[in-house]
């Protein structure tokens, strides 16, 4: 049947997961001349463009036949993330290693392979909404513990989970961003990551470990990853070139006890990320190059967050209480006065400079007074000016009393 417009009829043909579907994955454009300061995206002036262009030339040179061809990821790719992995820690090899389409490919897998509807996973609040999008599309039921300063404080974690166990409804699944969370850039002690560890065992819950931004941090390393602590397998570790490459390569990776990975690999139903860019990325990474890089990434992102910090004590005061990061990508920070994180959006749109309020990382509404900021990927500059007019924006919101 047709509709008025001559087309065919949709409605009573989706499924009905696809009629109750949000709709995420959508990046609105920020308006021309707007400094966005919303998203995570990495700093383009570091992309290692004749890097790749080297690897590229030299793997089509090489072996066009069978980089071109079908097939499956390429094998000295997942060698050279189990050898990284090792180099952090973590007991890792080949058959522990399962590339996918960025990191958010292997937590959708792992959803798909874990949750049932109804299945109770436990959250931070805040944290990074993409992962938890593939837990409620599961039908899982998500329960918010919030964080601190530290993180995740295991004592609050252990009262959450005994109430649920209580209730007839335990947790199976946390999922957890220990090291330089996104948004709130916390950075989990040693003593919370080993008290956290011990509770998974003796719960019963597997831990997802996101790691997208452990390598990057400003002066000192963080303490080892939860995978690098395991003992009782109780972690899936997840991690992504897109901070320490590029994005747009959408390379990641999950890191598990080999019969996870086997079951993983049964969902990973379009096959294996091909034998062309993962060659490509592997012989850009290869003989240290990586490290190089990711060095270099170190010092940048570091002297962008400085530029930050700086022009937030110059331009915000104290109508912005936050803590300066050790690594990673953002600076979340609460408002004072009153100012609510949807009005300040609202002026700061006008003034030319977008962030995302911090409630769009609660999925139970909390943070009206919270937002973020990214310093990732905008020039030094554009951050000056962007934090500039923040401050702009939140004078005139706080003089409105709103
Ligand atoms: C904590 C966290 N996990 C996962 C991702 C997704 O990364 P990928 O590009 O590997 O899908 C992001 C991206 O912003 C992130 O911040």
């Amino acid at each position: 049947m047709t509709t008025s417009t001559g087309m065919l009829n949709l409605d009573g043909l989706y499924a009905a997961r696809a009629r109750e579907a949000r709709v995420v994955g959508h990046w609105p454009d920020a308006a021309e001349g707007t400094i966005s300061l919303a998203y995570g995206f990495a700093a383009p002036e570091k992309f290692p463009t004749d890097g790749l262009i080297a690897a590229t030339t030299e793997v089509l040179a090489e072996d066009a036949a069978r980089a071109l061809n079908y097939g499956p990821t390429y094998p000295g790719l997942i060698q050279l993330i189990a050898g990284r992995l090792q180099a952090r820690g973590i007991e890792s090899s080949a058959e522990r290693v399962l590339v996918t389409h960025g990191s958010s490919q292997a937590i959708g897998l792992l959803a798909q392979v874990f949750l049932d509807p109804g299945d109770v996973v436990i959250i931070e609040g805040p944290t990074f909404l993409g992962a938890v999008n593939s837990f409620r599309e599961a039908g899982a039921r998500l329960v918010t513990v919030n964080i601190d300063e530290h993180g995740l404080d295991p004592a609050v974690l252990e009262a959450t989970l005994e109430a649920l166990q209580r209730a007839g409804t335990p947790a199976k699944l946390l999922y957890t961003i220990p090291t330089f969370h996104n948004p709130s850039g916390t950075l989990m002690p040693p003593e919370r990551r080993a008290r956290l560890l011990a509770l998974a065992a003796a719960h019963n819950l597997l831990i997802l470990e996101d790691d997208a931004y452990g390598e990057l941090y400003f002066d000192a390393p963080p303490p080892p990853s939860l995978a690098a602590l395991d003992r009782a397998g109780v972690v899936v570790y997840i991690g992504t070139f897109s901070k320490i490459l590029a994005p747009g390569v959408r390379i990641g990776f999950a890191h598990a006890r080999p019969e996870i990975i086997q079951r993983l690999v049964m969902f990973k139903i379009e096959g294996g990320n091909g034998p062309y860019l993962t060659r490509v990325v592997e012989r850009y990474c290869a003989d240290g190059r990586l490290d190089e890089h990711i060095t270099g990434l170190r010092q940048v992102y570091r002297q962008k967050a400085h530029v930050m910090f700086d022009a937030l004590e110059r331009e915000l005061g104290d109508m912005l209480q936050y803590r300066k990061p050790d690594g990673g990508f953002f600076v979340w920070g609460r408002l004072g006065y009153g100012i609510s994180a949807q009005a300040l959006l609202h002026a700061s749109q006008r003034l030319g400079v977008t962030f995302v309020p911090g409630s769009g990382f609660y999925a139970d509404g909390q943070g009206g007074d919270t937002i973020r900021l990214a310093f990732s990927l905008q020039a030094e500059p554009a951050i000056v000016e962007g934090i500039r007019r923040l401050g702009m924006a939140a004078r005139q919101v706080r003089a409105a009393g709103a």
